[in-house]
């Protein structure tokens, strides 16, 4: 495997630097090849999962966008990821090996290994569980609201062992942020827990799902998972305590999995934008198993050796693909880490590699830069050389975080790479492949799509654009893993991803392709915000602050910040006769951590008495932003009001001055989730 360096995306790279790569070239080659090939090239690597029936069409594509992988073809996610592996003789090797967030030298470890056979055994009885005794059939969802612990993955498997199709909201969303998923996805069950661990405090998850299930009726039961110890309050004949009503249960409980179509759902996963409602991305089964499984050998290289790290916290897609199904799908060791990867002590992500013996790693570039914050004399404390891949995830790598990581843990030698992807695309889209034709990395760059995904850079006329010039990111073709819709609402899923192009996949993000063809993802192109890699929609915030009585008008965009990548701030108008004052800025920071979630806290209010707005009234969050970060703001003719880009202006600096005024040494809040 020859790897190789090239120059950083810098302005030289931008102005016409770059360094052809012989690897590259053949890469592109073969992958021209896999495109040519077309829906057949899936094929070949579907069939190296284990189907109940084989399909009779690799790809539906008569009713577009809404295109079907595998028609006619027969699965089971759980049986692919626990009956396969034991057929394989994997029952003794560990499939989960979970630690606890309080360890500490000193400490008794808290760790809890399941191997395939155990997690067989429990996937078999939490299936049976919510079958037999709460009626879950077929069809049905099922909603979890959990920390990251082995119940998590083990009752995901359950629901898809029975046909039932799950939706997972984050543990740092709020009761309303919960209810409104729940409702939308029609859950008839939540799963959640007694409490989760973050920096050593118990987050009361089921204070916050008890609210959530107030208001959203179809939650008719309700499975709390013991996990700290939290008295909780109980209702009778609606709440139960997992391990109570699980002892009903034998251990040697079988329940068959069901024979699933390829384009049955497998879960439902909520991502918010700019405006409307969340949208519940609603994901297959087959097409979906079939990246994942591509992806897993592909991009990480996997074997049944590996022991495998995946950051992320199963609320998200990462999570979802690439701690849960992707490595079982292949038989690894998939390592689940509880809490904050720097508590209690900074290198606390260190020990876990060297404890664990990671050999994969994939994380964020906001925990990156966490790391790099505290210092290299950590990572020194620890033996990482096990790990022989890396990659990272969620939000653009800063070129100085990629070779950080990559000096210190990667040996300046070890594949790395930053995967694109998102929630919608189901697993990785853009990486750079060990496990395939690795090509030179670009510290920054997101390297080429990935065999079978036809991305484009495109201009606004949809054409290809010229090599290093700003466009937009499309997928041109139907991919396996692709949505099969937005969960009630097909014509939004039109409408969103399949109008601004016709024919092709709009992912809304700004890219670049090099000289080489090497891609560039540079943000998003809309007012998504991506705070330490958690997709946040300005919509839900900008309505929280708005509920507010003093407030009038709100907007919320995404500030750079020198860790999380991106954080929220408010830009408030207060209504006539009230008066500007800390306390109100509290109370409104309060206000949508109360209605969103800890995850969404606004890093700043800034109160404003104008804000750019065209002349039908919209809100410019693009110029407000264009202010911010000290960039042109561009064409403002259409602006009604120019001096309100002057006052946003003035505003911002003001609030820069008294933040350097500030004591420094704030302790970084990460919403109740570790940097992911
Ligand atoms: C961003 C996360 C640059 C991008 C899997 C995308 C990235 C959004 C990268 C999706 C990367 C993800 N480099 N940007 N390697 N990976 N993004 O749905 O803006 O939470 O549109 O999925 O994250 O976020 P989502």
């Amino acid at each position: 495997m020859s790897v190789s360096w090239a120059l950083p995306f810098d302005e030289k790279v931008l102005a016409g630097g770059g360094v052809r790569s012989q690897a590259a070239d053949e890469y592109l080659k073969e992958h021209r090849v896999t495109l040519q090939k077309g829906a057949a090239f899936w094929e070949s690597v579907a069939s190296e999962l284990d189907w109940f029936e084989k399909w009779h069409a690799a790809l539906d594509s008569s009713n577009p966008p809404f295109h079907k992988w595998f028609v006619g073809g027969k699965l089971n996610a759980s049986y692919l990821c626990v009956d396969r592996q034991l057929a394989l003789g994997r029952a003794d090797k560990p499939a989960i090996v979970w630690e606890g967030e309080m360890w500490a030298p000193g400490l008794p470890s808290e760790s809890r290994v399941l191997t395939y056979g155990e997690l067989s055994r429990e996937v078999n009885r939490a299936a049976k569980l919510l079958r037999d005794v709460y009626g879950i059939a077929r069809g049905d969802t099922v909603g979890f609201y959990l920390p990251m612990i082995p119940e998590f993955p083990i009752l995901m498997l359950a629901a898809a062992r029975i046909g039932a199709k799950f939706t997972v909201v984050f543990s740092g969303f709020s009761a309303e942020s919960l209810a409104e998923r729940l409702e939308d996805a029609g859950a008839r069950l939540l799963v959640t827990a007694d409490g989760g661990m973050r920096r050593g405090a118990v987050i009361p998850l089921k204070e916050t799902a008890d609210k959530a299930v107030a208001a959203a009726p179809s939650v008719r039961s309700v499975i709390v998972v013991r996990r700290t110890g939290l008295q909780v309050p109980m209702k009778p004949g609606r709440d139960a305590f997992y391990e109570d009503v699980m002892s009903q249960i034998p251990d040697d409980a079988v329940v068959d999995p069901a024979r699933m179509s390829s384009e049955d759902p497998l879960f439902i996963l909520h991502t918010s934008g700019t405006t409307g409602r969340p949208k519940g991305q609603v994901h297959d089964t087959g097409g979906y198993l079939t990246l994942l499984h591509a992806t897993m050998k592909w991009v990480f290289d996997i074997s049944e050796r590996d022991m495998y790290w995946c950051t992320a916290d199963i609320g998200w897609i990462t999570g979802h693909s690439y701690v849960v199904f992707g490595p079982l799908l292949e038989g690894a060791t998939t390592l689940m880490y509880e809490g904050a990867l720097d508590f209690p002590q900074p290198d606390k992500w260190a020990s876990v590699i060297e404890r664990h013996g990671v050999s994969v790693l994939y994380t964020s570039p906001t925990a990156i830069r966490s790391f790099m914050k505290n210092g290299e004399a950590w990572v020194a404390k620890h033996r990482t050389s096990s790990v022989r891949i890396m990659h990272s995830v969620g939000e653009p790598i800063n070129p100085e975080a990629f070779r950080w990581m990559h000096r210190l843990v990667g040996r300046s030698s070890v594949p790395f790479g930053s995967t694109w992807w998102m929630t919608e695309t189901g697993g990785i889209m853009i990486s750079v492949l060990p496990g395939g034709t690795m090509v030179a990395m670009k510290p920054g760059s997101n390297g080429f799509p990935i065999p079978g995904v036809d991305i484009e850079v495109v201009d606004d006329s949809g054409r290809r654009s010229e090599a290093l010039q700003r466009g937009l990111l499309v997928i041109r073709r139907p991919w396996p893993g692709m949505p099969l819709t937005i969960h009630n609402d097909p014509g939004r899923y039109k409408e969103v991803y399949w109008s601004r192009f016709p024919g092709f996949f709009y992912a809304g993000d700004y890219a670049v392709r090099d000289e080489d063809g090497y891609i560039w993802v540079l943000g998003r192109a809309d007012e998504v915000i991506k705070v330490a890699g958690h997709r946040l929609g300005t919509y839900e915030l900008e309505s929280a602050l708005v509920q507010h009585p003093a407030v009038a008008e709100a907007a919320v965009v995404g500030v750079p910040d020198e860790v999380r990548g991106e954080v929220p701030v408010g830009f408030v108008i207060l209504k006539t006769g009230v008066e500007r004052s800390e306390s109100l800025k509290e109370a409104l920071i309060r206000l949508v951590r109360e209605k969103v979630g800890p995850v969404a806290s606004l890093k700043d209010v800034i109160f404003v008495s104008r804000l750019p707005k065209t002349r039908s009234a919209k809100i410019m969050r693009r110029v407000v932003r264009a202010v911010l970060v000290g960039k042109p703001v561009g064409d403002i003719s259409t602006i009604e009001d120019e001096a309100s880009v002057e006052e946003v202006r003035g505003a911002y600096l003001e609030l820069q001055q008294e933040v350097s005024s500030r004591k420094a040494g704030d302790q970084e809040d990460n919403g109740g989730s570790p940097p992911t």
